[in-house]
This record gives C-alpha cells, sequence and structure tokens, in this order.
C-alpha cells in the first residue's frame, strides 16, 4: 500500500508536471489547472457522542464565513467534505486517512477531542496537508510536535486553565483540588491551573478523574468535603459538563466550583440554576464588545437559531485563516513558503477580539475571566492579557 505522503507528493508531482507541460505548449499552468478546482475542504469533527453540538457549532461558522466571502477562498471555489469522527481517537488515524487520501482533500480543519487530534496530527505531518486545529487543546500539536502545516486558532489546554490559576493565586487561594476526564485534555488544562496557582503560592493537593466520557461522579464528589480545599478547578465540555455542573450543585458541596470556561461554555441553558455564580476562564465570553462579535453573533442567531459560542468562534477563526492565507497565494496552496508565511504572521480580528498566530502557530488571545449569571458567562476581567503558550520544544 503506497504512503499517505507517496499520494500528497506524487498528487504534486503530477501538477509540477502539467506546469511544466504548459510553458512549452502554452494551455494552462499547473497552478492555473489548481486554481480552476475547487478547493476540497475536510471537515473532521464530532456530529454525535458529547461533543456533537460543539462539532456543529464548528461547521455552522466555518458556514458563515465561505458565504461572507461568496463561497469562494483566494478565488477558488470551495467544497467541503464532512466527517463524523465521533471523538473516538482509536479511530482518529484512519478517518483522517480517508479524508487525505481517499477524498484527497486538500485542506483539513479538524477537530475537537485532543486524543483524536494526535491521530490527524501524525497523518497531516507525514502527508504535508495543510490543517486548521478549530479545538482541539492537545499542547504537543503546536509545542514539541509542532509542524509547518498545521495551525490553531483554538487554544493550548494549558491556556484557559492557567488564566483560571492566576486569577484564583492573585485572590489569595492557597489550596485546590482538581476534578477532570482522564485524558490529555484533563490533564494539560490541570498542568496549566497548578502553574498559575503556584505563581502565587499556592497548590492542588488532590486531583480526582475519571474515564472520558463517563459520567460516574458521585464516588468524585463524595471525596471533595473531606479535601480541606478552598476551590475546585475542572475541565468538562458538552454533555458531561451539564451533568456535572448539575450533581455538583445537587451534592450540596460548600466549595466554590471553577474550572476552564468549557465548564459552561454553550451549556447555561441545560445547566440552569446549577451554574449560577461559578467563575470560568476562557478566550471569549458574553459582553465581549467589538464590532466582529456583534456582526458573527447575529449571522450565527440569524442561520441557526441560537447564540454564538466559543466553539463557533473557534471554527470562524480557522475559516479566517485560511482565507488569510489563501488570499495571500490567490488559491495556490502549492506555493507553501508564502501561504505558511501569510498564515505565521497573520493578526485579525477575532469576535473574541484581536489575535495573532504564535511562533509555535498557536493563536495569541486573552483570557478573561468570566461568571454564569442568568444564562450568561459574564465577562468580569482579564485572567491573562494576550496570553501565548510557551510553544516549549517547537522549532519552526
Ligand atoms: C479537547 O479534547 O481538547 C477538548 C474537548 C472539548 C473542549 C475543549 C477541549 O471543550
Amino acid at each position: 500500500m503506497k504512503s499517505v505522503r507517496s499520494d500528497a507528493v506524487s498528487r504534486r508531482r503530477v501538477l509540477k508536471g502539467a506546469a511544466t507541460v504548459a510553458v512549452a505548449s502554452s494551455v494552462p499552468t499547473g497552478w492555473a489547472i489548481a486554481q480552476a478546482k475547487p478547493l476540497k475542504v475536510g471537515l473532521m469533527l464530532p456530529y454525535s457522542g458529547t461533543f456533537a453540538k460543539l462539532g456543529e457549532n464548528i461547521t455552522f461558522a466555518v458556514e458563515i464565513l465561505l458565504a461572507e466571502k461568496g463561497g469562494k477562498l483566494g478565488g477558488r471555489e470551495v467544497q467541503i467534505v464532512k466527517l463524523d469522527d465521533e471523538s473516538k481517537p482509536e479511530n482518529g488515524p484512519q478517518n483522517a486517512e480517508r479524508l487525505v487520501k481517499r477524498d484527497a482533500v486538500d485542506v483539513l480543519i479538524g477537530t475537537v477531542h485532543s486524543g483524536v487530534q494526535m491521530g490527524i496530527h501524525k497523518v497531516v505531518r507525514e502527508s504535508g496537508t495543510l490543517c486548521i486545529v478549530p479545538n482541539a487543546g492537545a499542547n504537543a500539536v503546536t509545542r514539541e510536535l509542532c509542524a509547518k502545516n498545521v495551525f490553531r486558532t483554538s487554544f493550548t489546554n494549558w491556556q484557559p486553565a492557567h488564566g483560571m490559576g492566576l486569577a484564583l493565586g492573585k485572590r489569595g487561594i492557597k489550596k485546590a483540588a482538581w476534578i477532570t476526564w482522564d485524558y490529555a485534555a484533563g490533564a494539560e488544562s490541570g498542568d496549566g491551573f497548578k502553574e498559575g496557582l503556584a505563581k502565587h503560592g499556592g497548590e492542588v493537593v488532590k486531583t480526582l478523574t475519571l474515564k472520558f466520557p463517563e459520567t460516574n461522579f458521585q464516588p468524585l464528589l463524595a471525596q471533595i468535603p473531606d479535601l480541606g480545599v478552598e476551590a475546585v478547578g475542572s475541565f468538562f465540555a458538552g454533555g458531561g459538563a451539564i451533568q456535572f455542573v448539575k450533581e455538583y450543585k445537587a451534592a450540596g458541596i460548600k466549595v466554590p466550583l471553577c474550572g476552564s470556561g468549557f465548564l459552561t461554555e454553550g451549556v447555561l441553558g441545560p445547566q440552569g440554576d446549577a451554574a449560577e455564580g461559578i467563575e470560568t476562564a476562557l478566550h471569549y465570553g458574553d459582553g465581549v464588545d467589538n464590532p466582529k462579535n456583534a456582526a458573527f453573533r447575529k449571522a450565527f442567531k440569524d442561520k441557526t437559531q441560537r447564540d454564538a459560542d466559543v466553539y463557533a468562534v473557534k471554527g470562524y477563526d480557522a475559516a479566517q485563516l485560511l482565507a488569510l492565507g489563501l488570499e495571500a497565494v490567490k488559491g495556490n496552496l502549492e506555493d507553501e513558503a508564502n501561504l505558511y508565511k501569510a498564515m505565521r504572521s497573520a493578526k485579525f480580528d477575532s469576535p473574541r477580539g484581536a489575535v495573532s498566530i504564535s511562533p509555535s502557530q498557536d493563536i495569541v488571545h486573552n483570557i478573561y475571566l468570566r461568571r454564569a449569571e442568568k444564562g450568561e458567562n459574564k465577562v468580569v476581567g482579564i485572567a491573562a492579557e494576550s496570553l501565548a503558550d510557551p510553544g516549549t520544544g517547537c522549532k519552526l
């Protein structure tokens, strides 16, 4: 069986070959041939399971940006190919290969779950396919395993939780616990939280975990009152976060719950009163006041009849970054040097505020401190301004 890389390389060779013939016979160049073809964009996202709504919102937002651009990026028609990754890490590499090899996508936008991301990452590093990460925070993707063809418009797991740890530390919290699913996003968010607290002399005295995507929270909740902590930090998201917040409240635990902002993002409706007063830190929030956000929220509401959330914002920004790169090379993905240069130096207006791309190709953004009040994640301050991930181990 041919490797993914050899397929991609041979695709490029065919185009380069076409270019050579073109000069001699003045038929269209390889670039012109490529440009005349629609640009195939693969969306590898969860459309089922606990993260289904996250994947849907990212998709809607990509479609909004495309509609704003008249369906074209860098002058090329865009064709979307969707694949439901079900947030199953074991199927990650195979699903990514289906998009890259079978469907021959030019660009892969994906995904939500950090474990699945690692499968995508292996495939796109080998094939050289341009990949934009619209959610998954797996640190390694823009740290030791960074790659010139991989960009992220979401966050590293470290970033939001670090902001939360800093905010607690600043107000003098000395002992906290961390509770989460036992996989990369939970563990790496926990590290960010711990480091933030430690900057002000606080510590995490206990970490409680359960397997992803299990929701048997009771045995863990039962331990909290005896831990002697002043705060409980957490990472949960999607359907799991709804249930966790409700059960935390129902358990009558007096220790305040906080977390990486996904805990209350896009789920305040079903969480109801149980979420009231919960503080979180995230790169978005209700009340972020700028014209881009106002326009985006309106477009999202008009299209979906629901309110935009952080997932929608990151999907929109994945498409914004792609548009910006393709416009710089007039749709010619073969011009990798200029494509990556434009994307690496991108500074643009996101609905979350002004953002830029770090040397390890992750996003640099404010981490807002929010408080859940009457169905809104109200921004109450900035936990970390223009926070860049350290990008440890990335050599680009
Ligand atoms: C992740 O697995 O990286 C992840 C999943 C859901 C979120 C945030 C991060 O809301």
